[in-house]
Order: C-alpha cells, then structure tokens, then sequence
C-alpha cells in the first residue's frame, strides 16, 4: 500500500497544524520545582518524558522566557512533582503568570536536603540533580539524573488533554 504521493499532504502551516496535532495528545501535569542561592520556584509542565533507566534520567522541556528556565539554568537540583487528579488547582496556581511570588502559599510544600520545593501529597516526586541543559528553538531540554523518588502511592494522575484537564480510566472501567 503505497502513500499517493501525486498531492502533498504536508502541513502548509506546520507550526498551528503541528498544535492542533498535540491537542490529541494526553500529558501528565507536573510540576517542576528548582532553586538558585537567591530564589526557590515552581511551575506547571508537561513537557515531561523518561529518558533511561541506566542511569534513571529524565528530561523536562522548559521555555527560556519563564522564571524557572533562568533558575534552572544555575541549579544544581530540581524536583519533578507529578501532580494527582484532584490537583488542578495547584497546577492552575502554578501556571498563572500573577502567583509568581506566592505560589508556595498553597499546597503542603516540604524541602530536601537541598533547599528544592516538593509537594508531599503530590503523586509521586521525583528528585534530580540536573545533568545537562539542551537550548532549542524557544525552550530547554534540562536533563535530570534520578536521585530519590518519593510516591504517595496512588497512581491516578491528573492530565492535560485538549485543553482541559481530565483523568485517567481504565477501558474496562468504561460502562
Ligand atoms: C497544563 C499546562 C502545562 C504547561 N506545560 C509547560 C511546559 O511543559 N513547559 C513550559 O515551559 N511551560 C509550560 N506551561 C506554562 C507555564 O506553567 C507558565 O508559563 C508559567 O507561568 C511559567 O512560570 P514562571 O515564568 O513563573 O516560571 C504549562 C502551563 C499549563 C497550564
């Protein structure tokens, strides 16, 4: 079976097609924490992946114009939280561009060895020490390499799918 190749199908516009595509696409929502000597912070994300399990690593793809990119670039350690199903409002708090100075009011936030926020009833955190910075285009990848996971021991997280936030559910729960 062979594409017809007489018409091309590619995107004329790839970047809007190319976003329209990912509205497809479920992602778990997190959010990443990290500190420098002057400032600790925390934003949501969910440009997140596993990238080896020799050495347990993962990468988080972080854009250059936020707060947490400028201190991420200088960390030494960051934090992944990967958030629960009922923690929308945290990550809401998280991605508002007005909480910035106050996000760490909510939420029952503790620290590590560290200094790095994590949150206690997330789902599980996971604790890096960051092992390489990767600049494209207008992100970062940021590499992690696993120090310690801490789990809460649910495994329900909270998604981000077309635009909304939405669950997981097994098909043999559907009715
Ligand atoms: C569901 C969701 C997912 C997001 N994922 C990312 C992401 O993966 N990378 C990113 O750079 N920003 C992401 N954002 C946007 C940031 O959370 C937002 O720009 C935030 O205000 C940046 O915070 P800061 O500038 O205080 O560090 C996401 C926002 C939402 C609501």
């Amino acid at each position: 079976m062979g594409a017809d190749t007489g018409d091309s199908s590619y995107a004329r516009d790839p970047a809007a097609e190319f976003k329209a595509a990912l509205r497809g696409v479920a992602s778990t929502v997190v959010i990443v924490t990290a500190n420098d000597a002057e400032r600790h912070h925390g934003m949501t994300a969910t440009a997140f992946m596993s990238l080896s399990m020799q050495p347990p690593s993962l990468v988080v793809a972080i854009n250059q114009s936020t707060l947490l990119h400028d201190i991420l670039v200088s960390a030494k350690y960051f934090c992944v939280n990967i958030l629960n199903d009922d923690q929308e409002p945290i990550s809401n708090i998280f991605s508002d561009p007005k909480t910035v100075s106050d996000r760490f009011l909510h939420g029952a936030w503790s620290y590590n060895e560290h200094g790095v926020g994590f949150l206690t009833d997330a789902q599980a955190s996971i604790f890096c020490m960051k092992a390489g910075a990767i600049p494209f285009g207008t992100h970062s990848l940021f590499i992690g390499m696993v120090e310690g996971v801490q789990t809460e021991g649910t495994v329900s997280p909270l998604l981000y799918h077309n635009t909304s936030y939405c669950m997981s559910l097994p098909r043999s729960a559907r009715s």
